[in-house]
């Protein structure tokens, strides 16, 4: 792939309204659990992304037929909860949702050491974290020593269920461990330290499976002979709304209005941290898309930003998000103070890591600790260059530096971006006025 640097220059206004693009998370559930549905299942306005573009084709290279195209709408002929064919290796690309999510699938699959691979970025991010307790339920699966891809899974094999405690929260890891529950013998019970995104139970719900809840903890009861997707519509991904909503705050003279987003509240965690802060937060227009809560998003700029620490507790809740709250802590007066968080490490890129570098470039004083940061807040940004290492939200986060800052900011390796926002710099384009 050509890696691309765009530069971003200042904006002297920040105005209109968009729709915001379909939601990742929710598209890779849907596209997985339509695939093993006994129906054939109608999904509209499907994520079109490198991600999502990986989840597709990895459920037609186990024969699963699909017409339509992504970003428009696509009817896949699902193959039942145990009808998926895989081949010998399935490439997820750079997903880290599908390739967890997908293997709590294949655990159940008839397959013969299936290989489960991705690109450099996913061959260094931790999978011991579903392998261990799969492998607990009865799976045979295996890791790299490192407990990183490729993945080499055999079944079906007998599953029990059991009760598994996450260290950590993690919608991706709960998911998996729920869908191999699916074909467990017995319950199979999540319990997580904070509520991580709960699309999965949503969906699955819909789907038909009995969902057990007990508090933070999740479980289903299997084995479960089938579930049936019912046709959905895919709403706006909040993460991908975060971007121009921080633009929003940022800028001199914002008036920008985000159609459609998806407003679960385990999704949402930012707007309470930009309101702590001191922006004005304005729903509109809520309404219900895909067993999901959305409506229109605006958000209006305060005269000065204060900044604010992020509690262990919220991380969840805005775990893609958190660069941004680096980006706003740059404005504010004060120090901002990320906690908790120590997940970031393990995402597309160190974000951690990546987020001090990139606004180190910028002029701006951030300290990396083990578990987030802190961020000197200076009244803005002057400009620079940054790299994306690879990363989506590395790469929006420096385009939203660019329209916010005084001079301009260019972002090494901009094409990331593809992965979760093909359209980000169209939308970015149609509301910045650049000056
Ligand atoms: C996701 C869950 C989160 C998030 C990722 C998407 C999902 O990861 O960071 O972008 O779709 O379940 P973890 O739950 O592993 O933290």
């Amino acid at each position: 792939m050509v890696v691309a640097t765009v530069r971003v220059a200042p904006a002297s206004a920040f105005c209109g309204a968009i729709t915001i693009p379909p939601d990742k998370s929710i598209t890779h559930r849907a596209i997985l659990f339509g695939a093993i549905s006994d129906r054939t299942v109608v999904i509209e306005r499907p994520l079109d992304s490198e991600d999502t573009g990986a989840t597709l084709s990895a459920m037609e290279a186990c024969r699963v037929t699909a017409r339509g195209h992504l970003g428009d709408r696509i009817e896949l002929d699902g193959v039942g909860l145990r009808g998926l064919r895989p081949p010998a290796t399935i490439d997820c690309m750079n997903a880290g949702t599908l390739a967890r999510l997908l293997t709590g699938i294949m655990v159940g699959q008839s397959c013969d050491q299936t290989v489960i691979d991705g690109d450099a970025s996913l061959r260094g991010r931790p999978m011991n974290r579903i392998a261990r307790p799969l492998a607990a339920m009865g799976a045979e699966i295996h890791t790299m020593p490192g407990g990183t891809p490729p993945m080499v899974v055999s079944g079906p094999r007998d599953l029990r269920g059991m009760v598994h405690r996450l260290p950590v929260a993690s919608a991706q890891v709960k998911s998996c461990l729920l869908l191999a529950g699916l074909f467990a013998e017995g319950e199979t019970w999540v319990h997580e330290p904070e509520r991580s995104r709960d699309h999965t139970e949503r969906m699955l719900e819909a789907a038909g499976v009995t969902i057990l809840r007990d508090g933070l903890a999740v479980g289903v009861r299997g084995p479960v002979d089938g579930i049936a997707l019912p046709d959905l519509a895919v709403p706006g991904d909040f993460s991908s709304a975060a971007f121009h909503a921080v633009a929003g705050v940022l800028c001199a003279n914002p008036q920008v209005r985000l159609n459609g987003v998806n407003l679960n509240p385990t999704r949402t965690g930012l707007l309470a941290v930009m309101e702590r802060m001191g922006a004005g937060v304005q729903i509109l227009d809520r309404a219900q898309m895909a067993g999901e809560p959305t409506g229109d998003l605006i958000v209006t700029r305060a005269d000065a930003l204060r900044a604010t620490e992020v509690a262990p507790h919220e991380v969840p809740a805005l775990i893609d998000e958190l660069p941004l709250v680096g980006l706003l802590g740059a404005f504010a007066d004060g120090v901002t103070v990320v906690r908790g968080a120590h997940e970031l490490r393990h995402k597309e890129s160190d974000r951690i890591a990546s987020v001090c570098q990139a606004l180190r470039a910028l002029g701006v004083r951030a300290d990396e600790h083990e578990d987030g940061f802190s961020v000197h807040g200076a009244g803005g940004i002057a400009g620079g260059e940054i790299d994306s290492h690879g990363d989506h939200r590395l790469a929006m986060l420096g385009a939203i530096a660019g329209l916010v800052s005084s001079d301009g900011v260019s972002i090494r390796g901009f094409e990331a971006a593809a992965v979760s926002y093909p359209g980000f710099g169209r939308d970015l384009a149609a509301l910045g006025a650049v000056a």
